[in-house]
């Protein structure tokens, strides 16, 4: 039996701090060149030549402002804030790659399906069908208020909202231009033939979306199709659409009952759970041994941002934990949602006392997942048991220095992965989906939703 691949996701935003806080400062990050073209060439070229399947790119609408009702911390550390948009992004590395796929994050809570078919139909002609779309339904009160609303829309009606948003995106992708509705007839003067291209009359609760699409179709058709939810709504949903799911655990063990809750959501929705494939956030430090990767460790530890931690984690917990002292155990904080946060940390290392401090040292290099630390060997070998205990088909790397961590990665890491067969030569295919689905298949499973509307 062949060695299952172990597929690989850079995972980045367009913004200064992601995942590490704090390490912008060091000098071997250059975090803050988010903003040029030059940095998401220079990024994407690194990925593709470690043969990663894909670049995510996050995203989030609003600042975080719940640490001290106030955005400052965040502006301090650049958490999240500033942040650019993810899908101008793209074409850029497009042109300056021509296999690494392209996942970015889109929220349906604040985008029209009508519009948002014609962005992701453009960015996957502009890509040559690598392109997958992270459904969100977003989670900041901050961006509610600032894109209309007075307050969120509840949590699952968001989820309904975005199924029927899947329903009209599928119709215009799949359903409205036939295969052959381009026929580009300069003797008889038609580009495309009126017969075969149909409104998809849509008329819903939340949409009503009577026309054609505006863009002809390209190669996928429907992108590729990401998702991270993990409560029962949004497992369902994942269970429905996802073609990729992203989870952020920090034991392989939680990642495990993750993952096998996706893959029974799909199974019910009459999908092969494999036709899910599971990423799980982690963070890599590595050097020529362990004990120089454990220093590089130590190195970068030493300029994680506590308040930085403590703001990135306000907004994921919707809780404000500035009031906190910072050296108190946390088992001491009375409040529901800090218990919550304990339970978390506990279950990890019930030998540890958490404090704010020491938890915001341990999110502060590695934040959202497994931190592997030192030589290629031991990294390999760290990563290839995580991805059995947690049955899960690869990693979402973050990069804690942009983009000299993934630098490093590509370089040591992945020769030593190479060697093991657990990452390819060469790409197999020439779609995302092909990545996913194998070649020749650039196209959604039959059993996937989408499919419904193809004609
Ligand atoms: C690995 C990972 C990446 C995520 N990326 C984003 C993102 O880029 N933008 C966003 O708004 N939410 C993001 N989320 C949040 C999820 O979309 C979702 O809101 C969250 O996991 C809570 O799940 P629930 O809505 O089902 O309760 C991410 C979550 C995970 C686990």
């Amino acid at each position: 039996m062949s060695i299952p691949r172990m597929r690989l996701n850079g995972l980045r935003q367009n913004t200064v701090g992601h995942t590490a806080m704090g390490l912008w400062r060091h000098p071997d990050s250059r975090a803050h060149e988010y903003r040029t073209v030059r940095h998401w060439v220079e990024t994407a070229q690194i990925l593709e030549c470690g043969g990663f399947d894909s670049l995510f790119v996050a995203d989030a609408l609003g600042p975080l402002e719940v640490y001290q009702g106030r955005v400052d911390a965040a502006l301090r550390d650049g958490i999240q804030t500033p942040t650019g948009n993810p899908l101008l992004v793209i074409p850029a590395m497009a042109a300056a790659t021509s296999r690494l796929g392209f996942a970015v994050t889109v929220s349906t809570t604040y985008e029209q399906p009508y519009a948002l078919a014609r962005t992701m139909t453009t960015l996957d002609h502009l890509t040559d069908g690598r392109i997958g779309w992270n459904v969100v339904t977003s989670a900041l009160d901050s961006a509610a208020r600032n894109l209309g609303l007075d307050r969120q829309i509840p949590h699952d009606e968001r989820y309904l909202m975005a199924d029927e948003f899947m329903d009209v995106v599928y119709k215009l992708w799949e359903g409205s231009w036939e295969d052959d509705a381009v026929v580009r007839d300069a003797v008889a003067g038609i580009f495309a033939d009126p017969a075969r291209v149909h409104p998809i009359e849509h008329r819903g609760k939340y949409f009503s979306v009577p026309g054609i699409a505006l863009s002809e179709p390209s190669v996928q058709r429907t992108p590729v199709i990401f998702q991270a939810g993990s409560s029962p709504s949004g497992s369902a949903f994942a269970g429905k659409h996802a073609e990729g799911v992203f989870v952020s655990t920090y034991k392989a063990e939680m990642a495990r009952d993750l993952s096998r809750r996706f893959r029974a959501q799909a199974k019910a929705q009459g999908r092969d759970p494999h036709d899910l494939k599971i990423f799980a956030i982690a963070t890599v430090v590595t050097g020529a041994t362990d004990e120089a990767a454990r220093e590089r460790l130590a190195d970068l530890q030493s300029y994680t941002s506590l308040e930085g931690s403590l703001a990135r984690w306000s907004a994921l917990l919707h809780i404000d934990l500035s009031g906190l002292d910072p050296d108190t155990p946390l088992a001491h904080s009375e409040t529901e949602g800090i218990r919550g946060l304990v339970d978390v940390f506990t279950t990890m290392d019930p030998d540890r006392t958490w404090t704010p401090r020491t938890l915001a040292e341990f999110v502060g290099v590695g934040g959202g997942g497994p931190l592997f630390v030192g030589s290629p060997g031991r990294v390999a070998d760290e990563m290839e048991a995580w991805m059995e205990t947690a049955e899960i088909d690869g990693f979402n790397l973050a990069d804690p220095i942009p983009p000299t961590g993934h630098r490093e990665f590509v370089d040591l890491v992945v020769p030593e992965l190479r060697r093991r067969g657990r990452v390819w030569d060469e790409y197999e295919g020439d779609t995302l989906r092909e990545y996913f689905r194998g070649k020749g298949s650039p196209r959604v499973a039959d059993t996937h939703p989408a499919s419904a509307y193809r004609r």
